[in-house]
């Protein structure tokens, strides 16, 4: 069975005053039905991890580097994120994509550097609004997830998340119909590729502007794993609910 995740991103949100969230959110959930993880910006990495010691967050960085070391002026490494408490790592998310070039082959050689280091990584996928007009959007998915995600990953260290980007931080998400077709492909092809045991416990989450009341209809599809929540994930007060949905789902 896969335990489900709710997972936050903060993006470029957020001061050390937004760590109260995390202690409202920590206090709110001492023993969660489902795993929950945060990845608040670099700068808070180190006193979010300290914030959430004795609870059951996990915390995780949204970008690192494919080389362990080196001259990379402004770059995070894995171990770095290791060293600061953090266990997890978004990795691929579109706005990395689009905004730092970053390509499926880039995006698998961090995930292999992020993997070998022991973190948990989140790879993101998803298919822009003019690909969903204007080709097959199985087939952009399908070439996504089989550059990006390296040989070796596992139940434990991959976790999938499907995005697409007009749907996030836009309002708009597809239909029940539409996630479902795109999840039911990726376990699919997951299957394929790693075998029936790693490919049935990697977990696929569904991420683009995920709130407290549609979260219930997107938790009941099938292989929605859990979600990817930006903005929705800022506040105690609206990621709250949308945990407790996840726990019922
Ligand atoms: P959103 O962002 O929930 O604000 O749409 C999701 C994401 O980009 O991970």
């Amino acid at each position: 069975m896969r335990r489900k995740l709710a997972a936050g991103n903060w993006k470029m949100n957020g001061t050390s005053a937004a760590l109260s969230e995390l202690t409202t959110l920590s206090d709110a959930h001492p023993d969660p039905g489902v795993d929950l993880l945060i990845c608040p910006p670099a700068t808070l990495l180190a006193a979010a991890a300290q914030t959430c010691a004795s609870g059951r967050i996990r915390i995780g960085g949204q970008d690192c580097h494919e080389q362990t070391d080196g001259a990379h002026t402004g770059d995070i490494s894995a171990a770095m994120l290791r060293d600061v408490g953090a266990t997890a790592v978004i990795l691929g998310h579109s706005e990395r994509r689009a905004g730092h070039h970053e390509t499926s082959e880039d995006v698998r050689a961090k995930a292999r550097t992020a993997q070998a280091a022991g973190l948990m990584t989140v790879i993101c996928l998803g298919e822009s609004q003019l690909q969903r007009e204007a080709t097959n959007t199985l087939d952009i998915i399908g070439a996504q997830l089989s550059l990006s995600v390296p040989d070796s990953s596992t139940g434990e260290n991959l976790v999938v998340a499907y995005e697409p980007i007009w749907a996030i931080g836009s309002g708009l998400t597809p239909t029940a119909d539409q996630i479902g077709e795109v999840h039911d492909f990726m376990r699919t092809r997951l299957e394929k590729r790693f075998g029936a045991g790693v490919g049935r416990s990697v977990r696929l989450l569904y991420g683009g502007s995920v709130k407290p009341d549609n979260a219930e209809e997107i938790f009941a599809i099938s292989n929605v794993d859990g979600a990817l929540v930006g903005g929705a994930s800022l506040k105690a007060s609206d990621f709250d609910p949308i945990i407790r949905a996840l726990e019922g789902a």
